[in-house]
């Protein structure tokens, strides 16, 4: 679904990605880990248009796509959970569902049926929402585009741990289907729930790929990058 190779990307001079290569395969659930300023965020970045890579090329859906603007890329079918959630504050629930909704099988009575909250707080403002309740949101709205592919930036981001669990039940629950997951996180034991197979990111590249149980097994590579003891 999603082949990223060797690309180089850059916020103005300063060079962030150095030949970073991951694939997530139809229906696979790929989880990238790594701390703070390892440059997670600015290979999504990269995948979805904003900051497009200066080298390398972004496959998705079997199309080059690291020169197309970033509304054509979402279009083609890339679901993206923004890292802080950006919901539109002053629109009520339903409208955040249903800007950038497009046909197919996620309606809102899916979403309502999927997250509750959502339902009863359909016609109050999305900054109304507590945070746990805003992120439910922010998957929900991806989730109504109806792409092929959700990109999750760091959903756990500043939850309490049942709601982080309550999210990982979520994405969990999506997965079987055709839907290709890439979960980007730096809670190890939400990744490790819902990834198929994992990469680490370290300094802007890819320094460790391989299963969850692998990394579970590697007291290294979790010390070095990740600060699980
Ligand atoms: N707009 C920007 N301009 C210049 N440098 C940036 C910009 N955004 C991020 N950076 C730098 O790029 C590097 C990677 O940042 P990035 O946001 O991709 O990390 P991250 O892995 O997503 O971290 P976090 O887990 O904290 O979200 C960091 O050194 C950061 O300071
Ligand atoms: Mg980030």
């Amino acid at each position: 679904m999603l082949g990223v190779e060797a690309i180089q990307t850059y916020y103005g001079e300063s060079h962030i990605l150095h030949g970073v290569s991951i694939r997530v395969g139809e229906g696979e659930a790929v989880a990238l880990l790594g701390r703070n300023g390892a440059g997670k965020t600015t290979l999504i970045r990269s995948v979805a248009g904003f900051t497009p890579p200066r080298e390398g090329r972004v496959v998705f859906g079997g199309r080059p796509v690291q020169a197309w603007p970033a509304y054509r890329i979402a279009r083609r079918g890339l679901a993206l959970v923004p890292q802080g959630r950006r919901i539109f504050s002053p629109l009520t629930v339903r409208e955040n569902l249903t800007l950038g909704a497009r046909p197919g099988e996620w309606t809102l009575e899916r979403v309502y049926a999927l997250f509750p909250r959502l339902g009863e707080r359909a016609l109050q403002p999305g900054g109304t929402l507590s945070g746990g309740e805003q992120q439910m949101l922010a998957i929900a709205r991806a989730l109504m585009t109806n792409g092929r592919m959700l990109v999750l930036d760091e959903p756990s981001e500043g939850l309490a741990p049942i709601i982080v669990r309550e999210i990982g039940r979520i994405v969990r629950g999506l997965k079987g289907g055709r839907l290709s997951i890439l979960l980007v996180e730096q809670n190890y034991h939400l990744a490790l729930q819902v990834a198929d197979r994992v990469y680490v990111m370290n300094k802007g590249q890819i320094v460790w790929e391989g299963t969850p149980a692998g990394l579970e097994a590697d007291e290294d590579v979790k010390r070095r990058y990740l600060g699980v003891a």
